[in-house]
């Protein structure tokens, strides 16, 4: 399907290559047509998927999508087994999709929380999609920013007491080779939905530099063109990571 802003990106041709997204506002969305928010977040799962098509089209490398997190525990337990179903619904269809499309699923987060059929779930999706060179997605499932650091401060001092690192050593470099993240570069851009102004323990070492897109649109209602819409801010930003203007 063409579109006049995808030509615009393209034209450009500043892509970015890591796009990160909160994905906010299925609640809502669900509360304003009176329906049960479990509505909402399954008219969410249609988002994902114009999104990660969106991407492909766009030439990203990299798209995160934040789609449980440590917080998210908290909310009642209807909503919490709502959700797993939905990503376990969503793990069992989509591979072949997924690989048609030449996308690669890792799901980041503790999954030591989640239920064995969830896990089973997600594994399906991560084994059937493996070795997609399109475009490599990540699940961040049961995941906080906070949690993902203090994680790493365990890796790195396991290591320093076994004698295999010095304290001196440990780097920008060094820290981010044991985030989840590993390996990949920072994301460009976040996008977060429904008009809110906050990272919500998201990506929170990863995020230092990143471009940030409020979009006022609710979460089951972001396509395509609405992501389009953010990489076309992104283009429109000038890219200084703390330094002065080039001259
Ligand atoms: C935030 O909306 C969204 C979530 C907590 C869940 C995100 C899940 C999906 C989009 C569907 C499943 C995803 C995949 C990858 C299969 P909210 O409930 O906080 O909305 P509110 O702020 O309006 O209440």
């Amino acid at each position: 399907m063409s579109s006049q802003r995808l030509d615009r990106i393209r034209l450009s041709g500043d892509v970015p290559r890591h796009v990160a997204v909160i994905m906010d506002g299925n609640g809502r969305w669900a509360r304003q047509r009176s329906l049960p928010r479990q509505l909402g977040h399954r008219e969410g799962m249609e988002s994902v998927r114009e999104t990660i098509e969106g991407a492909i089209e766009v030439g990203m490398d990299v798209l995160t999508l934040f789609a449980f997190s440590t917080e998210n525990w908290n909310r009642p337990q209807r909503e919490v087994s709502a959700l797993m179903s939905l990503l376990q619904r969503y793990a069992r269809k989509e591979p072949d999709e997924l690989k048609r499309q030449g996308v690669e699923v890792h799901v980041l987060g503790d999954l030591d929380r989640i239920d064995n059929r969830t896990r089973r779930a997600v594994e399906t999706i991560v084994e059937g999609t493996a070795g997609g060179s399109e475009l490599r997605l990540n699940l961040m499932i049961s995941y906080g920013g906070r949690e993902e650091i203090i994680r790493s401060a365990r890796i790195l001092t396991e290591r320093v007491a076994r004698g295999e690192l010095l304290p001196e050593e440990i780097d920008d470099e060094v820290l981010s080779s044991t985030l989840f993240t590993a390996g990949l570069p920072d994301p460009d851009l976040l996008i977060r939905t429904s008009g809110e102004y906050r990272l919500s323990n998201f990506m929170l070492w990863q995020l230092a530099y990143t471009e940030l897109h409020i979009s006022p649109v609710l979460w089951p209602d972001f396509d395509r063109e609405s992501l389009f819409e953010a990489v076309l801010d992104y283009q429109r930003r000038e890219r200084r990571f703390g330094r002065v203007e080039a001259t």
